[in-house]
């Protein structure tokens, strides 16, 4: 190699050059170098590496030492020690990704919450809740360990239906606020981790709406908004059907000289979903909504949105009974009313709306749809959608809700079969123990198994819904025949829905604290408010409040119970139990309750994969906490549920697949702290 004028090396003599170098070992001292006074003149690498490496050397120098064998290699042992690091990296990523199972969602972590705003809180003083008393109360939430809030509708209304009676899509009824409250309600929410979820009302609107009016005057674009058909004033309706609230779903309009179908109220004409118009407007709302930032939709009535277009008869249920005595929803098969083709269309349609507003994370829009399919469970679990295309997070399960016509264990089981054994694959399961429209579960079952079906709801699979007041075991109120406010009570007392609607019981002050104003509320408060309120609850460790706390808290901070197996180990005339595992974890949990009229002793000596052993975490009965009891003798009073927590290297799932279900299996793995797909 020839180095033209190089820098002369500053630290380099040669041997005749007097200087000397201290030796580093890494000069070849004694070779043949020519030096003139302006540069070094070398012939060879041999030559050269009598230099040692200096600061400032040029480009050329350097490069003959980078390419001396003790630079090269390891400096090419580093570089491809860094390949193989970033490699092994990537793949270890992909590898945890692939094999790591979902992460669950909000709608799948906390229970959701159902507010009726116009009992929750009442902060104006008026006698009817409102957005603001719902603000004022956030800190319930915080404190029940809740993140998931649907509040019931609080739409502009003329309340005929209590606000299912939509006036104006777009727009918040006076009674509960201005859109600047919900705003401000929303965005507190979202401070504070809580999600809003709203009720979506795509059936019916309000006989006030400006399309209806723009309908019956038979504007030409709005004409076909609703389903009309021909009938006249004094008789021949268009055919036999009926409202859910009962008597003829048709009803004459002067106006417009026809017929309008409404399966609800006269008040809530139906929309015809068959028109594109209304397809876009509901799409629309719902847009409006979600650029607002709800966090999902409650969608209402849902098998009831479309009606076969022939307008034929249904079926009776008796043939033989005079059709003029047909009146009520349970008088027909709803063939032509409910659940007709197109139906999930237009539910898959919304989804897809929702996925577009779903992609940051933790912003995922929730959707779950109302239906009454009753024993048709086949036609609930439709709402699931496919594994190809979505639809709600889950329909809501509604069987529990029969829990109190037969308090056993067995029927217990039988209730919580009906649903795991019917939902597809892989989906999320959820509980309903109450809401707006049944009577509260307190009354109906009796106080004394409260606290049981709250340790039931959260301790099984899934979402739990939680209906204002149950987390303290609020009773149904007794209304009056002239108290009665509900549209349903009005047409059969009997039907009322008012009893499940009063005041929110918060303290023992007026009126339980629903308010502090006036001493007006819109249903009366129960008189049971003094012990069954909030304040009191709180001071008492024993109490139904302290227990629905400490089990949402217990659900959410173990693995094997908000996304283990659930197992079911035994069921007779009082008892359920079941198991809660999760594969590589030796955690599990054993749940023992009573549903039945008296105490009983329960042998589970048969299921081996417990310990002999248990210990109680937590009875319904405080008395039996911390006791540990034989596996052969566990006994439970009238009402009582056990939670113990136990420890084994033994899953039962393995060996009783048939009586375990899981919505996406996971494992643990303890040496990462992780869980991953097995
Ligand atoms: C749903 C609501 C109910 C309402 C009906 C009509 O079933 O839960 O309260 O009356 O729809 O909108
Ligand atoms: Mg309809």
């Amino acid at each position: 190699m020839e180095l033209g004028e190089c820098t002369r090396n500053p630290g380099y003599q040669d041997e005749d050059g007097g200087g000397s170098v201290p030796d580093t070992g890494t000069g070849v001292p004694g070779e043949k170098e020519e030096e003139d006074s302006a540069s070094v003149k070398l012939d060879s690498a041999e030559e050269y590496t009598q230099l040692k490496p200096y600061a400032g050397m040029p480009k050329e120098v350097l490069l003959l030492y980078s390419s001396q064998a003790r630079y090269r290699v390891p400096r090419e042992i580093l570089f491809w020690l860094t390949v193989a690091c970033t490699l092994t990296l990537v793949a270890l990523t992909i590898t945890v990704i692939a094999l790591s199972p979902r992460c669950l969602s909000w709608w799948q972590v906390s229970p959701v919450y159902q507010i009726y705003p116009r009992s929750f809180k009442d902060s104006d003083g008026d006698g009817v809740g409102d957005l603001k008393g719902i603000q004022d109360q956030l800190h319930h939430f915080e404190y029940l360990n809740i993140k998931s809030i649907w509040i019931s509708p609080f739409y502009r209304s003329p309340m005929k239906d209590f606000g299912y009676d939509v006036e104006d899509f777009r727009d918040i009824d006076p009674l509960f606020g201005t859109m600047e409250d919900f705003e401000e309600l929303l965005a507190e929410m979202h401070s504070k981790g809580l999600k809003l979820i709203m009720d979506f009302i795509p059936n019916h609107t309000s006989d006030r709406h400006r399309w209806f009016n723009l309908s019956r005057t038979r504007d030409p674009h709005y004409e076909d908004y609703y389903v009309w058909a021909d009938c006249n004033a004094s008789a021949s309706k268009p055919n036999n059907w009926v409202s859910v609230f009962g008597n003829s779903s048709w009803t004459y309009d002067e106006v417009r000289g026809q017929c309008y179908l409404h399966q609800f109220l006269k008040e809530q004409p139906d929309l015809n979903f068959r028109n594109e118009h209304v397809r876009k407007e509901m799409i629309d709302i719902i847009h409006f909504w979600l650029k607002k930032g709800v966090d999902g939709f409650r969608m209402d009535a849902v098998k009831h949105i479309l009606e076969a277009a022939h307008l034929r008869d249904e079926p009776q249920v008796d043939p033989n009974k005079p059709p003029e005595s047909i009146t009520t929803e349970w008088d027909l098969y709803h063939d032509y009313t409910t659940s007709q083709p197109g139906l999930h269309d237009l539910l898959r349609g919304w989804r897809a709306e929702m996925d577009g507003y779903s992609r940051e994370p933790g912003r995922y829009r929730f959707m779950v749809t109302e239906s009454y399919d009753y024993h048709e469970v086949d036609k609930t679990m439709m709402y699931y959608g496919t594994p190809l295309v979505k639809e709600s997070d889950f329909p809501f399960n509604f069987y529990l809700l029969d829990l109190p016509h037969n308090t056993s264990g067995l029927w217990v089981k039988h209730l919580v079969h009906l649903w795991m054994d019917n939902m597809p694959r892989g989906q999320w399961a959820n509980w309903v123990v109450g809401n707006h429209d049944r009577p509260r579960i307190a009354s109906s079952a009796g106080q004394t198994y409260i606290r049981v079906i709250n340790m039931l709801l959260l301790t099984l699979p899934g979402t739990p819904t939680t209906y204002y007041g149950e987390e303290i075991g609020m009773e149904n109120i007794n209304v009056t025949d002239s108290q009665i406010q509900d549209p349903a009570g009005k047409y059969n007392a009997s039907a009322s829905r008012d009893p499940e609607r009063s005041p929110m019981q918060w303290s023992d002050d007026m009126n339980a604290g629903f308010n502090n104003k006036t001493n007006t509320t819109w249903l009366p408060v129960h008189p049971d408010y003094r012990t069954i309120n909030v304040e009191v609850q709180k001071q008492d460790e024993d109490s139904v409040l302290s227990q629905y706390r400490s089990l949402s808290r217990l659900r959410q901070s173990h693995l094997p119970l908000h996304r283990g197996w659930f197992c079911y180990v035994h069921a007779d005339a009082s008892v359920f139990a079941y198991l809660r595992e999760l594969d590589g974890l030796n955690q599990a949990f054993l749940i023992v309750l009573n549903f039945g009229k008296q105490s009983v002793t329960t042998d589970l000596s048969s299921i081996r994969e417990l310990p002999d052993q248990l210990e109680v975490l937590m009875s319904t009965n405080q008395e039996n906490r911390g006791k540990v009891l034989q596996k052969s003798r566990i006994p439970t009073g009238a009402g009582e549920g056990l939670v113990f927590e136990y420890y084994t290297h033994t899953r039962f799932n393995p060996n009783h697949p048939a009586q375990c279900y899981i919505s996406e299996k996971a494992c643990y793995l303890r040496v990462m702290d992780i869980l991953y797909t097995c």
